[in-house]
């Protein structure tokens, strides 16, 4: 019987020892997109992939466990013998991975997908089979594989972006449609009392940031930390100034310690693979040690998620200062 957390990962192994996929040939490397750490199988995954890995908590995890990594891979003129997709939580993300693989292969090599069934892939798998043949698959682990080989020409690629306002939002990133309910909440207590350094922790297309810097002139520096490095590059564009910097930060274990006047943030309490609540509370205490006496963090939250403990035991003074929509927004102070 399969142990209980055996998964996609484990499933994609299975199609490699069955030597239903080659490895690949001496010298050569292949490429493992939404990449994570593969399960021990008798295969050096580490010697055989080039792994592409955006959100940095898991950019650093693989290369701790001794992937080559980077944040992104060209592949346009890759010519691949074989390239790996992991899926992403973002249908559209799926998508644009797929056809980069297809794209990035040469006559003849495989592009394979391996996800959990409750991520939407049987669907997927449908999209694919309409662009190209599928050479093979099979379930396993709950999880289903499936690969195609490539024949015939690059497929066009699109990466549509939504237009809100002077935003640009791309794909599977964090309120993709325009911006977040709590956020705007929050935005709506920026003023000119914000001052000084400040940091936007999480800072995602750059919302927060945006919005500050329209409603606050008394800021010296604004760094925006974010793990996504796609969302960085969009607030890059976003957020245009000469005061911004932008950073590729894990918070939970790369937060900057240098002391703030200000930060603002919309913590997340979702991971790359699951709700973990106290993502944010682990966000508050970054928060705590880059703020000096009389620092301040001005936050919102899901009114439900239990932060006030934290809070209370990291800063002097928590006062909520709105609530509403299912959102709270809290001031406190070092
Ligand atoms: C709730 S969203 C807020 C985004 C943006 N500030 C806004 O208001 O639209 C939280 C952001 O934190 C980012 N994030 C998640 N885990 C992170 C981590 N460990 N370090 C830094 N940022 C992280 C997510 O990618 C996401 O962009």
């Amino acid at each position: 019987m399969a142990a209980k957390n055996q998964d996609f990962r484990d499933a994609l192994a299975l199609a490699f020892q069955r030597e239903e996929l080659p490895l690949p040939e001496d010298g050569e490397t292949y490429a493992l997109l939404e990449a994570q750490a593969l399960p021990g199988s008798g295969i050096a995954w580490k010697d055989i992939f080039q792994c592409e890995q955006g959100f940095r908590p898991l950019h650093i995890e693989l290369a701790q466990k001794g992937y080559q990594t980077e944040k992104h891979i060209d592949l346009s003129s890759k010519g691949l013998g074989g390239i790996v997709v992991l899926p992403n939580r973002s249908r559209a993300i799926n998508e644009i991975n797929i056809t980069r693989a297809w794209n990035g292969l040469r006559k003849g090599g495989f592009m394979v997908f391996a996800a959990d069934n409750k991520a939407g892939v049987k669907s997927l798998r449908k999209w694919v089979a309409t662009k190209a043949e599928i050479a093979g698959d099979f379930s396993k682990h709950h999880a289903v594989v499936f690969w195609i080989t490539k024949k015939g020409d690059n497929w066009p690629l699109h990466v549509e972006q939504t237009e809100v306002g002077p935003y640009k939002i791309g794909p599977g990133m964090f309120s993709a449609d325009g911006p977040d309910a709590g956020s705007i909440l929050l935005a709506s207590h920026f003023d000119q009392r914000i001052r000084g350094k400040v940091a936007d922790f999480g800072a995602g297309w750059g919302f927060l940031a945006g919005e500050l810097l329209a409603k606050s002139d008394q800021i010296e520096s604004m760094e925006l930390h974010e793990a996504n490095w796609s969302a960085l590059q969009a607030a890059k564009q976003n957020v245009p100034s000469d005061i911004t910097s932008f950073h590729w930060t894990d918070i939970t274990s790369e937060a900057p310690r240098d002391p703030f006047d200000w930060i603002v943030m919309n913590p997340p309490f979702h991971s790359a693979r699951a709700a973990e609540p106290e993502l944010g509370a682990k966000f508050i205490e970054a928060a705590a040690k880059a703020l000096p006496q009389g620092g301040r963090l001005l936050m919102v939250a899901n009114r439900n998620l239990p932060y006030e403990r934290t809070l209370n035991d990291m800063f002097r003074k928590v006062v909520q200062l709105d609530d509403a929509g299912g959102f709270k927004v809290i001031e406190a102070m070092r």
